[in-house]
């Protein structure tokens, strides 16, 4: 974990309410894992703390965000200029594979039979900040991943499907309305199966992908997902029954970012035993199964 100085090298408006940010720094990157997230500082004297945003894409210099513009940190990003300067901590919380330190129960409890997962020790990253593969992780053993997102919450899925071609990705995203719609051109390169659903039928399927992802449930080996809690809350009941693993990332509100302050602490269920857990520092990745919503 690292505090790196950026600067803007891109802002654009992708949507009415979404902005895709690319920063750069001087300084070659850490290595970075899919699912981890950034504290981000904002251009706005008055907000002290930073804010979380998963790093949806990167190479060796440069990431890329995509903000929805929700409050006032939001905003200020939203008219931050290019070249404008700004800090950011990361690599932050554990991704989708990690070193197997922090949370190893938590994930495998999530294939629900106690075998352990083989997690990447000494993984070898490349120098865009990539895996190269060679030791097995988790994801090692499965062929076909399902990915199921809701709005912006398909961001954090999208850099596994790319560092992965050899797998079978079949990704099922949600929007509300077309105008909504985003990060398509990206998952069609990348995945086996894309299916975009919009709730009100402005655009593809008409309804709520995890709909669609229930029916596939047979070809899928694993599945990973993130979206608004009302997706999470739905897809807890909806996948109760499955012995498919599956993987979510959290949102909570944060303040730290980094395991200190307690601000983004959630119930955990392990082993029958619930536990407070850092969504920031412990996850943001946890087994769906665990989770209490
Ligand atoms: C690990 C993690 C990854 C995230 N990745 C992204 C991302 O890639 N893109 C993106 O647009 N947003 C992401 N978020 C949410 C983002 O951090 C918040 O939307 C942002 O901090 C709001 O800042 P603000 O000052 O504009 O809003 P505020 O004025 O602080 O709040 C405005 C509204 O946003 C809600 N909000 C604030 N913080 C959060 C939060 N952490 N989670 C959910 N709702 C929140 C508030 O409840 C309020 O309704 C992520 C959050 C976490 C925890
Ligand atoms: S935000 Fe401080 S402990 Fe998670």
């Amino acid at each position: 974990m690292k505090d790196i100085q950026f600067k803007i090298t891109k802002n654009e408006q992708v949507n009415q309410d979404t902005i895709r940010l690319v920063i750069t720094a001087d300084e070659k990157l850490p290595a970075i894992t899919a699912g981890q997230f950034l504290q981000l500082e904002v251009p706005d004297n008055t907000l002290i703390l930073r804010r979380p945003f998963c790093i949806y894409d990167y190479d060796g210099y440069s990431i890329t965000l995509y903000v929805a513009v929700v409050g006032k940190g939001t905003e200020a990003l939203k008219k931050a200029k290019v070249w404008d300067a700004l800090k950011a901590i990361l690599p932050l919380g554990n991704g989708f594979f990690n070193d197997g330190s922090s949370d190893a129960e938590l994930l495998r409890s999530a294939r629900n039979d106690g075998r352990s997962f083989g997690f990447a020790q000494d993984d070898k990253k490349d120098d865009k900040g990539g895996r190269q593969g060679g030791v097995p992780t988790w994801i090692d053993e499965y062929k076909n991943i399902g990915i199921l997102g809701g709005g912006i919450g398909c961001a954090p899925l999208y850099r596994i499907t790319k560092d992965y071609p050899t797998k079978n990705f079949f990704a099922y995203l949600g929007f509300n309305t077309k105008d909504r719609i985003l990060f398509t051109e990206d998952y069609k390169k990348t995945c086996k199966k894309l299916v975009i659903t919009t709730a009100d039928g402005t655009a593809y399927e008409k309804g709520y992908a995890l709909d669609y992802i229930k029916k596939d449930l047979s070809q899928l080996d694993a599945i990973i997902m993130c979206g608004p809690h009302g997706l999470v809350k739905a897809a807890k009941t909806a996948l109760a029954d499955t012995k498919i693993p599956v993987f979510v990332s959290l949102e909570e509100r944060m303040a730290c970012g980094v395991g200190a302050c307690l601000v983004c602490t959630c119930p955990i269920e392990v082993g029958g035993a619930t536990k407070n857990k850092r969504v920031c520092f412990d996850g943001p990745v946890f087994s769906l199964q665990e989770v209490i919503v």
